[in-house]
C-alpha cells in the first residue's frame, strides 16, 4: 500500500493546430436586399443583429469555399494536405447530391487517399463534425483531420420571402485537428484539445425548420422555411441546457470560459445565451452582424475570426455551441 494519489495516464485529444475561413468576393448589405424584398435595414439590425451577409457568384461553390478554409487551416497548422487522414465535412447545401463535398475537398488539395465524408446537422452540422472527427481519432482512424463547415445557403433561399431571405448568408471555416496525448483532466490546464462535447437530436420539430423539396420527395433541390419565433424560443432553452451539460462533464463553471464561440443566427440568441452563463457580452465572439447565419460554417467562421484577430489565444478556454434544423443542437468545450 501506498499514499500516493494515482496519478492518471495521459489520454489521446483532438487537438486544434490550425483554422481558417473563407467568404464569398460579394459583401451585400441590408440596404441592397430592401430594394428588391420588402424589408428595412432598421428591421434587419433590430430584430437580428446582421448588417451584410456575403453571398456566393456561380464560381462559388459550397466545396471551393470549403478548399479555401482548408488550406488557410493547413497553412496556419504548418501542416501538408498528405498529412491529413480524415476529412468531415458539415454542409446541408452540398454542391452536388453526391458524390460528397467532402471528397471534392480532398481532390482539390491533392491528397488520394484518405476517409472523407460529408455530415449533415443544418446549423450544429460542425458540433457533430468535430465530434465524429474526435471520436474517430481517438479509436486510431486518423493523427490529423480536417473538420470543415461550409454553405451556400443562397442557392436555396426563397428571395421573395423576407422572413428567411434576409437571415442567411453563405462562408466556410476549417480547423485542422491533430491528435496528441495531454493531461487526463479536463480542469488542468495542461489539457488541450476537445475537452467535451454533447449533441442532441429531437426529429419532432422537423417542421418548424425545414427544406421544402429534395431527391426522395420532390426531386428538386427545395427552399428554406422557417418558423422563426418557435425556432428562437426552443434555440434559448436547448443551448443553455446543453451548454451546462458540456460543463459539467468537464468539471468546469461558466466563470472559466474564456470565450463562449456560437453558431450565429441572432444577435439576440447570443445576448440571452450569454445572459444564463453570467457571462460578460465582450466574452462572446460575434460576427452574425457581418456574416448573417451560415449554418454549419458559422461556428468556425466565427472561431478563425477571433484567432486571427489575436483575441483567443493559446491556451485559452473556448466554449462552442449550435442549434438547427431537425432540431438538431450540441456544445464542445476545447482548449486552444
Ligand atoms: O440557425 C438556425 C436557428 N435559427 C434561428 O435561431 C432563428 C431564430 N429566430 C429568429 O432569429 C427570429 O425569430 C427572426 C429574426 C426570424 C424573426 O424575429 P421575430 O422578432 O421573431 O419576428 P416575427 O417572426 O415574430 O415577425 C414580426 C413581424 C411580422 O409582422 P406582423 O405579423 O407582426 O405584422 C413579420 O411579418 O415582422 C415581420 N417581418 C419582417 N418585417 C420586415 C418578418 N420578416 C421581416 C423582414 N422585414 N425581413
Amino acid at each position: 500500500m501506498t499514499d500516493q494519489l494515482p496519478i492518471s495516464a495521459p489520454v489521446l485529444r483532438a487537438v486544434i493546430a490550425g483554422t481558417g475561413s473563407a467568404l464569398p468576393r460579394r459583401r451585400v448589405t441590408n440596404a441592397e436586399l430592401a430594394e428588391t424584398v420588402d424589408t428595412s435595414d432598421e428591421w434587419i439590425v433590430e430584430r437580428t443583429g446582421i448588417r451584410a451577409r456575403h453571398i456566393a457568384a456561380e464560381d462559388e461553390t459550397t466545396s471551393s469555399l470549403a478548399t479555401d478554409a482548408a488550406r488557410k487551416a493547413l497553412e496556419a497548422a504548418g501542416m501538408d494536405a498528405s498529412e491529413i487522414g480524415l476529412i468531415v465535412l458539415a454542409t446541408a447545401t452540398p454542391d452536388q447530391t453526391f458524390p460528397a463535398s467532402a471528397t471534392k475537398v480532398q481532390a482539390a488539395l491533392g491528397i488520394n487517399d484518405c476517409v472523407a465524408f460529408d455530415v449533415q446537422a443544418v446549423c450544429s452540422g460542425f458540433l457533430y463534425a468535430l465530434s465524429v472527427a474526435e471520436s474517430m481519432m481517438r479509436g486510431g482512424a486518423a493523427k490529423a483531420a480536417l473538420v470543415i463547415g461550409a454553405e451556400t445557403f443562397s442557392r436555396i433561399l426563397d428571395w421573395q420571402d423576407r422572413a428567411t431571405c434576409v437571415l442567411f448568408g453563405d462562408g466556410a471555416g476549417a480547423v485542422v485537428l491533430r491528435a496528441e496525448t495531454s493531461a487526463a483532466d479536463p480542469a488542468d490546464k495542461a489539457a488541450r484539445g476537445l475537452l467535451s462535447s454533447r449533441l442532441h437530436a429531437d426529429g419532432r420539430h422537423n417542421e418548424l425548420l425545414f427544406v421544402d423539396g429534395g431527391p426522395s420527395t420532390t426531386g428538386t433541390v427545395g427552399k428554406v422555411r422557417m418558423k422563426g419565433r418557435e425556432v428562437f424560443r426552443h434555440a434559448v432553452v436547448n443551448l443553455a441546457s446543453v451548454l451546462g451539460e458540456v460543463l459539467a462533464e468537464a468539471g468546469l463553471t461558466p466563470a472559466d470560459i474564456d470565450w463562449l464561440v456560437p453558431h450565429q443566427a441572432n444577435a439576440r440568441i447570443l445576448d440571452a445565451t450569454a445572459r444564463k452563463l453570467d457571462l460578460p457580452a465582450e466574452r462572446v465572439i460575434v460576427t452574425v452582424d457581418e456574416h448573417a447565419n451560415t449554418s454549419a460554417a458559422s461556428v468556425p467562421l466565427a472561431l478563425d475570426v477571433a484567432v486571427r484577430d489575436g483575441r483567443i489565444k493559446r491556451g485559452d478556454l473556448l466554449v462552442l455551441e449550435a442549434m438547427g434544423g431537425g432540431f438538431t443542437w450540441g456544445a464542445a468545450v476545447v482548449r486552444y
